[in-house]
């Protein structure tokens, strides 16, 4: 199956086009990128998606992320060719996207919406604990087309530890990694660490990591593996891919993300604006993007400031305007969901582009509502660490607001592993104020008295 593949502005009004082969990560014109696709795209391709699930030990067939290779062939291998294909796609030997949604009957009844018709997908069985992988998977792939040896990021801790461990898993490649001092989880520092990156603790949060990264896009020929890179937006894409295969290509009325950098609110809008154009998909699904009330910054634009994609005519004025107040106020996110501790989203312009296609929503929920919704997914036997949680909270709240119905189907991405930030579990639950605190009892090494409490 032949693709052509090119990279082009966001902007509808530039549309400038680049070879695939070229390192950037913005247009000239300072605009995003996107990776853009021209062949023949059969709806027989389901069938043989589907049929990968059989992997036979083919670890491109059992990668969540390759299983898919027709649609994201931006590295222009022949498909059916294991001898051409596995020379030149990057993979965690066939781990990355293995994921796909479950039904939670008790987050359901939270949330107020029919069991039957709720679904959470848990890319947090990715084998760094986060959706990461699928997305490090293309962009490492890429960086190989390139040529680039050393890549960088800046990172709340999850694209750190996925950048980390391809980087260790390829035989060539380094990973410089740059965080927030004090601003990421422990497990992901862990991560970080132990995959032999070379972490640089940036005095600030990750705006500042962030900025220092676009600098150095700039300056160095390092490559960027952050989302503001197009390329791994593709691999991002299969995270709706692998819902839409287990749903039997029915489009489901909702999806429900969080919101931080605004990658996989872009990457998954791209997907339905792709399957839409092919006639793989005949109605879309509408989006909710869930902020934490302490990093508002695409709610405040979209739903205060009425900011729009408007077909690529954005009012940059409303941007400039509110980053200005936010400079001048000092004003720096802050939640417990640390993931998406970030007031200037890089992906934001694409955002608004899928608000558009989809017909999406934005809201904000508070740090107290994202720990109780974070409780009661473990409360269903899963788990998930507070930012993922946000797309719980945010159904629940749209549920109450009737901007949900209760009959509608609806799939929520749960973003990151439990274990990447214990802490957060271990202080919820240790609070027997919290709505569903598990506070433990301290006891006495007295068997009677310990023998009374199982008892009871
Ligand atoms: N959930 C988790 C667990 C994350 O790690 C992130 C982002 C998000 C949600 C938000 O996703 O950026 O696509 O809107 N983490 C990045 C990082 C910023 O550095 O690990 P997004």
């Amino acid at each position: 199956m032949k693709t052509e593949s090119w990279q082009q502005c966001i902007n509808p009004n530039c549309g400038k086009k680049y070879s695939v082969k070229e390192r950037r990560t913005t247009c000239d014109c300072g605009e995003l990128l996107d990776v853009r696709y021209k062949g023949d795209f059969p709806r027989s391709l389901q069938e043989t998606f589907c049929e990968r699930r059989n992997h036979n030990q083919n670890i491109f067939d059992e990668s969540g992320v390759w299983r898919f290779r027709e649609l994201i062939n931006f590295a222009g291998v022949n498909t059916e060719n294991y001898g051409d294909y596995s020379q030149k796609l990057v993979s965690l030997g066939g781990a990355e996207g293995r994921t796909k949604p479950f039904h939670l009957p008790k987050v359901a009844d939270y949330v107020g919406v029919n069991p039957e018709n709720f679904w959470l997908q848990f890319e947090g069985d990715n084998p760094t604990g986060s959706f990461k992988d699928n997305g490090m998977a293309t962009a490492f792939t890429h960086a190989r087309i390139v040529g680039a040896k050393k890549v960088v990021c800046a990172s709340t801790g999850n694209t750190s530890s996925s950048a980390a461990a391809f980087a260790a898993h390829e035989l060539d490649m380094e990973a410089v990694i740059l965080v927030g001092a004090g601003k990421i989880a422990k497990g992901k520092l862990a991560q970080s660490l132990a995959y032999g990156a070379n972490v640089l603790e940036v005095k600030g949060d990750f705006d500042v990591a962030m900025a220092m990264v676009k600098q150095l896009s700039k300056e160095s020929g390092v490559y960027v593996v952050n989302s503001l890179n197009a390329f791994r937006l593709e691999g991002q894409k299969t995270m709706m891919y692998r819902v839409l295969d287990y749903l039997r290509w029915e489009v489901p009325d909702w999806i429900v993300l969080p919101g931080g950098n605004l990658g996989n609110t872009s990457a998954f809008g791209k997907t339905f604006m792709e399957l839409y154009e092919y006639g793989w998909i005949k109605k879309k699904p509408r989006m909710a993007v869930v902020v934490a009330e302490g990093a508002p910054t695409l709610a405040d634009l979209y739903n205060d400031r009425k900011l729009r994609w408007n077909g690529g005519n954005i009012d940059n004025s409303i941007i400039d305007e509110y980053y200005a107040e936010v400079d001048r106020k000092g004003i720096k996110a802050k939640t417990k969901a640390s993931a998406i501790e970030i007031l200037k989203p890089v992906n934001l312009k694409k955002s608004l582009r899928t608000l558009e296609f989809t017909d999406g929503v934005v809201t904000k929920v508070p740090d107290t509502d994202i720990m109780d919704a974070m409780a009661m997914v473990s409360k269903n036997g899963f788990g998930c660490e507070p930012a993922s949680a946000a797309t719980v909270a945010g159904t629940k709240k749209l549920v109450e607001q009737g901007v949900i119905d209760a009959d509608e189907s609806v799939v929520g991405i749960s973003t990151g592993h439990m274990l990447k930030d214990t802490k957060a579990i271990v202080d919820y639950h240790f609070n027997p104020k919290n709505r569903f605190a598990n506070t433990p009892t301290t006891v006495e090494p007295d068997i009677k008295y310990i023998l009374k409490l199982v008892d009871d």
